[in-house]
């Protein structure tokens, strides 16, 4: 099948990129979240990203038009997904939230429609047992910042049919991303690699063996990553990853994903990492510039 129009649901932090790589891939795309500022801030975000892009050369002012254009915001579910070939859904990692979600897209847009979360821990297999086409539902996750990060993986539930992988195997391409498939299971592939690196970085810290700084050069110049286990997750946010924590303990039953006690307590500080409305992340708290 193919895929014209998007419906991206969720236009935060990850809604937002969603919804503007789509439209920058020629995609016709609807913005759907649930205030008219939520959906004006999502919107404002796409166009100072493409202000920048215009400034660095990468883009014309035309393009950046052309877009915009493509994009829709709305607080209208019905309008949202009316004639949407796909549904994405980027709401917070929170099972109920997102069953009560797809519950509510029943009976609403194509029956042909792809339906799709961003989750990065949750089980696909059981956020699609709520709808009415588990073989046409599937994981699709985006890394944040979702305009510059080129990996998407894509994950399938035990009911997903290839089709349906082949399908947005063929989107990912289409959005000039690398996609990697994996088996519907706790974590995925990328969050359980990625937070197990920091729950190792956050042991040292607490045995005091090296700064939250060293251990980030240390990773980078070690190993070659891009960024340290702690610069990444200040990207990430620090609720976001308490939340990963939270549900691979969960599901998996296994104490080794506890979340470490800082974590739990400078997110209770309103230190939920480099966005909007919070103090800051682990650089903030310890007072300690990035390079
Ligand atoms: N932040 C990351 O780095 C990251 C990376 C990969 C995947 N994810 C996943 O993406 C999803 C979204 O995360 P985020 O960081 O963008 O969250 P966010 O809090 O920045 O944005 C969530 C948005 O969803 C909206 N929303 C809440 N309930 C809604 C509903 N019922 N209908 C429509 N909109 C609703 C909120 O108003 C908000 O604008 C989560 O599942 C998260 O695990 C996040």
């Amino acid at each position: 099948m193919t895929i014209q129009e998007v419906a991206v649901v969720g236009a935060g932090t990850m809604g937002h990129g969603i919804a503007q790589i789509c439209a920058q891939a020629g995609l016709q795309v609807r913005l759907y979240d649930t205030k008219e500022e939520f959906v004006q801030t999502g919107l404002n975000r796409i166009s100072n990203f493409l202000k920048k892009s215009i400034e660095r050369k990468k883009m014309t002012e035309e393009e950046s038009v052309e877009v915009l254009g493509r994009i829709k915001g709305t607080i209208h579910l019905d309008e949202a997904v009316r004639s949407a070939d796909l549904v994405i859904e980027a709401i917070p990692e929170n099972m109920n939230l997102k069953k009560e979600f797809f519950k509510g897209l029943l009976g609403k847009g194509k029956e042909s429609a792809l339906w799709a979360s961003n989750t990065s821990t949750l089980s696909i297999t059981e956020i699609a047992s709520v709808t009415d086409r588990p073989d046409k539902f599937i994981g699709i996750h985006f890394f944040n910042p979702v305009q510059l990060m080129k990996p998407i993986e894509i994950i399938k539930g035990i009911l997903t049919t290839d089709e349906t992988v082949e399908a947005i195997r063929a989107l990912t391409l289409q959005l000039q991303k690398t996609p990697i498939v994996v088996k519907d299971s706790p974590g995925f592939a990328s969050t359980r690699l990625g937070v197990e690196l920091f729950l190792e970085a956050s042991r040292m810290v607490e045995e005091g063996v090296a700064s939250i700084k060293d251990i980030d050069t240390g990773a980078k110049l070690f190993y070659g990553h891009k960024m340290g286990p702690f610069e990444t997750c200040d990207l990430v946010g620090l609720d976001a990853r308490l939340n990963n924590l939270k549900s691979l303990m969960e599901s998996t039953g296994n104490p080794k994903w506890a979340p470490p006690l800082l974590l739990k307590q400078l997110v209770a500080s309103s230190y939920l990492g480099d966005k909007p409305g919070s103090k800051g992340g682990y650089y903030a708290y310890f007072g300690i510039t990035k390079d």
